[in-house]
């Protein structure tokens, strides 16, 4: 009985998210699908949620892979008691030797702090965690995360405030993320193993569904092409040229480096805000990582 009233209720809610998915999510359609979940993964009017409850998480993918862009989401993070629980949002390519830029949203107990925890992969070798704190709170409103990769540097962004940067010192010999296309993710699930308070404070199911909301996912990047024509695409990606039509603004040479005005922006955030930072880790890496040492 309580089976057959279960799965009558799944084809319910199935029918209702598809109806709606037509008229709302089209300014997300465009960009991005459901990659997990796609039953928590919910259309709200002009807004994009990510359930997770005790049945299940969710995550959506961009449609297609770039190579150098700046991708964007507005998102409310989960309100209230959001312990155990992580939202991603990410780039990440495929492979063993695969890139990947994280921000990680590791929540808290009511009324605690959430923490940005950022990572990148360069090559399929990660273990580059940092954390801040916000200077705002990142739940009770919409806030642009944004992640700037070019040929030069990967720049983790805040509401335009950059936070963190890993500049192209491959003249050093330190290996820097190229040639690989990327996707655009985000995701929420069950972490409570690790994310909140060194894995102390647990998941309360009791306060389930945990939602994550986005208001926007904005992409500008050099669209993968379908042929996977690995060398020329990577000409056309990532040559000096800036695109056909001259319209890669991600790769033109303001986009090289921070201006100085950034510069000062990063050196505030990373003051007043960072609370780790693998680099100052000694011991867990006796020998600090090569990019750590510039
Ligand atoms: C949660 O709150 C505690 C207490 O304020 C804080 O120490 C911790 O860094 C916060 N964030 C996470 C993810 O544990
Ligand atoms: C999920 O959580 C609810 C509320 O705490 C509980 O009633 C239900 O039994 C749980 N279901 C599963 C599959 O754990």
């Amino acid at each position: 009985m309580a089976d057959s009233c279960g799965i009558f209720l799944l084809g319910f809610m199935f029918l209702v998210s598809f109806s709606v998915t037509g008229v709302s999510g089209a300014k997300f359609d465009e960009v991005i699908q459901a990659s997990w979940a796609s039953d928590h993964m919910i259309y709200d009017g002009e807004l994009l949620k990510l359930k997770l409850d005790n049945f299940s998480g969710a995550g959506f993918a961009s449609k297609s892979k770039y190579l150098y862009g700046k991708a964007t989401a507005e998102i409310k993070l989960v309100e209230g008691d959001s312990a155990g629980t992580v939202t991603a949002f990410y780039m990440s390519s495929d492979g063993a030797n695969h890139h990947e830029f994280d921000f990680e949203f590791l929540g808290n107990t009511t009324g605690e702090p959430y923490l940005v925890q950022t990572n990148m992969y360069v090559n399929g070798i990660g273990n580059r965690e940092q954390r801040m704190d916000l200077w705002f709170d990142p739940t009770a409103d919409f806030h642009a995360y944004s992640i700037l990769w070019n040929p030069r540097q990967v720049v983790f962004l805040v509401d335009d405030t950059p936070i963190r940067v890993y500049a192209n010192r491959e003249a050093r010999g330190i290996m820097f993320p190229r040639d690989q296309p990327m996707g655009v993710y985000s995701s929420i699930w069950n972490a409570d193993d690790w994310a909140t308070q060194g894995g102390r404070v647990k998941t309360d199911w009791s306060h389930a569904p945990f939602v994550a909301t986005y208001r926007k996912v904005r992409i500008d990047g050099c669209e993968w092409g379908a042929g996977d024509e690995w060398t020329a695409e990577i000409k056309r990606c990532s040559g000096g040229e800036w695109g056909k039509e001259g319209r890669y603004w991600w790769k033109e040479k303001e986009m090289e480096a921070l201006s100085v005005h950034q510069s000062h922006q990063l050196m505030w955030a990373r003051a007043k805000h960072l609370v780790y930072d693998y680099c100052a880790d000694t011991a867990r890496f006796p020998v600090p990582p090569a990019e750590c040492k510039v």
